[in-house]
C-alpha cells in the first residue's frame, strides 16, 4: 500500500480515501513515523500531506525528505510540496496574494488524462518561489504561482487533489499511483464482509458477549448486524437510547426496524434525564459534553451486568482513528464529535471496532452486502447530540417540539420531491431570534427557522443545495402554516468552509 505522512491538514484522510477509491490500500501516520517502520512496509509510494504551518518557520514539522526519496516515489501536497522544496534546496516564501478556494491551473506537461487547464481547490499562504535543482515547474496557477513541480520520482502539488472540489483530482492521484509508483491494486472492497466477520470471530472469545450502543445511524447499525452475523443474536446485546433529541417518531420507527433486521435490541427512554441535565445550558460544547456524560450513565444502567459481557462494539470509522493519531499541534479541534469517549475505560470492557479501517461509503457498501435495507443505509447522517445542536441556545420542550414538526415537514417534502438522496444532510435550525410577523390578521412575534441542505461526499467540505424557488416556497408555506411558533423561514446559503454543516 501507500504511506501517507500527516502534517496536520484537515484533508489528510481524504488522500487515503481517494486512493482506496482507486483500489489501493493506504495508511496514515504522523509525520514523525520512524523511517525504519516505513521501510518495513515496502510502500509503493509515500505522500506528504498538507498542513497549517509555514515550512520556513521555527517549530514547523520537518522531516528528512531525501531519506524518504530513497524508499519509494514521493508526492507532496500543499505543505508537503513546500517541505520537499525547502529541504531539497528550492525556495518557499509568503504569497503576495493568498489563494483560498477555487483557482485555475494550467499544465505545461501532460499528466495522465488531465486536461491542460483545470479547476482546483487551494488553501495556502505560502508558495514555491524556486523549485529545487532538477525539478520542473509543470503547472502554474492563474495567480502565476507554481501549482505543480516534478523531479525524478517526485510529484508535488500546491493544490489539493484529494478534495472533491478539485476537478480530475482522482486522475492526478491515479497518475502518481500507476504511472510513477507502478502500484498494483490491493484494496478489494467487495470481499471485506467475510474478512471482517472472521476477524470478529477470532477476537471475541467463544463464551464472550458483546454490548453495542445503537444510534439509529448507518455505522452502528452495520456494526451490530455484522456482529450478529458473526456471533449470533444471543451474544450481541444492543441498546438504543432515546435522549429526547431525536427526530419526530424516530425512536419508535428505528426500534421497529432494528427488530425487523433481527437485532437483539433494548430501547431505553431516558429523555427526561437528558433534558433535565441540559437545562440552562447554552454553549454548544457544554451541551455536547453533558450529553456524552448522561449517555454513559444511562448506558451503564441499561443492561444486565450479570451477563458475561467482555466487549463494547463501536462504529468507529477511519476518519475518527486518524483524528486521534494526528500529532501535529497545528490542527485545531473545530467541534468535539466524540460523544462517548471514556466509556470503555469506565466499564472495563475491551473494544471491538470492526469498521475502523473503513470510510462512510465503504460502510454503506458493507451494509448492502449484509442485506440491510436501502433506506437504512441511505439515511442522512445525524449528529450524536441530535436536535440539541440545532436548537441554538437553551433547549426547552417547546422548542424541541417546534423543530421536530418543522424537520418532519422538510424531510417529507424532500422525499416527495425525490431530492432526499441527492442531499448529504438536510435539517432545520431553530434560531434564538424572534421577529414580527402577521398571521390571520394578527401580529405575531415568533421564532425564525433556518433550513439547511448540503451536498458533500464526506462531510469535510460541503456546498449548499440549489433548490428550485418553488420548492423552498412550498416548504416555507407548509412550515409557517403548520408549525406553531415559527413565523419566518430562511435558507442557509453558506458552504463549508467557511461555515460548518451544523450551526453549533
Ligand atoms: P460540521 O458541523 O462540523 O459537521 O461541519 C460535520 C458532520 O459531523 C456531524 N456532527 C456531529 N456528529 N457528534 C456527531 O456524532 C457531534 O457532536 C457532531 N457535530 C457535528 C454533522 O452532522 C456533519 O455530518
Amino acid at each position: 500500500g501507500f504511506v501517507i505522512l500527516d502534517f496536520g491538514s484537515q484533508f489528510t484522510q481524504l488522500i487515503a480515501r481517494r486512493l482506496r477509491e482507486l483500489g489501493f490500500y493506504s495508511e496514515i501516520h504522523s509525520y514523525k513515523y520512524p523511517t525504519e517502520e516505513i521501510i518495513k512496509k515496502k510502500p509503493y509510494g509515500i505522500i506528504l500531506s498538507g498542513g497549517p504551518n509555514s515550512v520556513y518557520e521555527a517549530g514547523s514539522p520537518q522531516r528528512d525528505v531525501a531519506e524518504l526519496r530513497n524508499i519509494s516515489p514521493l508526492m507532496g501536497v500543499c505543505y508537503g510540496m513546500q517541505l520537499l522544496t525547502h529541504q531539497l534546496g528550492g525556495k518557499v516564501t509568503k504569497a503576495h496574494h493568498r489563494e483560498y478556494g477555487f483557482n485555475y491551473v494550467n499544465w505545461s506537461t501532460q499528466i495522465g488524462s488531465v486536461p491542460s487547464k483545470q479547476k482546483v481547490w487551494m488553501s495556502h499562504g505560502d508558495v514555491v518561489e524556486a523549485a529545487p535543482r532538477g525539478f520542473n515547474v509543470i503547472a502554474m496557477s492563474d495567480g502565476q504561482h507554481p501549482a505543480a513541480i516534478q523531479g525524478e520520482g517526485v510529484l508535488a502539488l500546491q493544490f489539493h487533489p484529494e478534495v472533491a472540489h478539485t476537478e480530475f483530482g482522482l486522475d492526478i492521484l491515479k497518475y502518481f499511483a500507476e504511472d510513477m509508483c507502478k502500484a498494483p491494486a490491493d484494496w478489494d472492497a467487495p470481499h471485506i464482509k467475510d474478512v471482517l466477520i472472521s476477524d470478529v470471530q477470532k477476537k471475541v472469545g467463544p463464551a464472550d458477549h458483546v454490548l453495542v450502543g445503537l444510534s439509529g445511524g448507518v455505522d452502528s447499525t452495520v456494526v451490530a448486524t455484522l456482529l450478529t452475523k458473526a456471533l449470533g443474536a444471543e451474544r450481541v446485546h444492543c441498546v438504543f437510547v432515546d435522549n429526547g433529541l431525536l427526530r419526530k417518531n424516530e425512536f419508535a420507527n428505528v426500534l421497529e426496524m432494528y427488530r425487523k433486521i433481527g437485532l437483539n435490541v433494548k430501547g431505553v427512554d431516558a429523555s427526561e434525564e437528558f433534558l433535565t441535565a441540559l437545562k440552562g445550558k447554552t454553549d454548544p460544547e457544554d451541551k455536547r459534553k453533558t450529553i456524552g456524560r448522561v449517555f454513559i450513565e444511562v448506558f451503564d444502567k441499561s443492561y444486565d451486568h450479570k451477563l458475561p459481557i467482555k466487549w463494547l462494539a463501536q462504529g468507529t470509522l477511519y476518519p475518527d482513528v486518524i483524528e486521534s493519531v494526528s500529532s501535529v499541534g497545528g490542527s485545531v479541534t473545530i467541534k468535539s464529535h466524540h460523544n462517548v469517549g471514556g466509556l470503555p475505560e469506565k466499564m472495563k470492557l475491551g473494544l471491538v471496532e470492526p469498521v475502523r479501517e473503513l470510510f462512510k461509503d465503504e460502510v454503506r457498501a458493507l451494509g448492502a452486502q449484509l442485506g440491510l435495507p436501502h433506506q437504512m443505509l441511505w439515511r442522512h447522517p445525524f449528529p450524536g447530540p441530535g436536535l440539541s445542536i440545532r436548537v441554538l441556545g437553551e433547549i426547552t420542550k417547546e422548542k424541541l417540539q417546534i423543530i421536530k414538526e418543522a424537520d418532519d415537514i422538510f424531510i417529507s417534502e424532500l422525499r416527495r420531491a425525490g431530492l432526499y438522496e441527492k442531499i448529504w444532510q438536510a435539517f432545520c435550525v431553530l434560531l434564538p431570534v424572534k421577529t414580527v410577523g402577521v398571521q390571520g390578521d394578527a401580529r405575531t412575534y415568533d421564532h425564525v427557522l433556518a433550513l439547511r441542505a448540503v451536498t458533500s461526499s464526506d462531510g469535510m467540505t460541503a456546498d449548499w443545495y440549489p433548490f428550485e424557488f418553488q420548492f423552498l416556497r412550498e416548504v416555507s408555506n407548509l412550515i409557517t402554516n403548520k408549525v406553531k411558533g415559527v413565523n419566518r423561514v430562511v435558507y442557509d446559503v453558506t458552504s463549508k468552509p467557511p461555515g460548518t454543516i451544523e450551526w453549533e
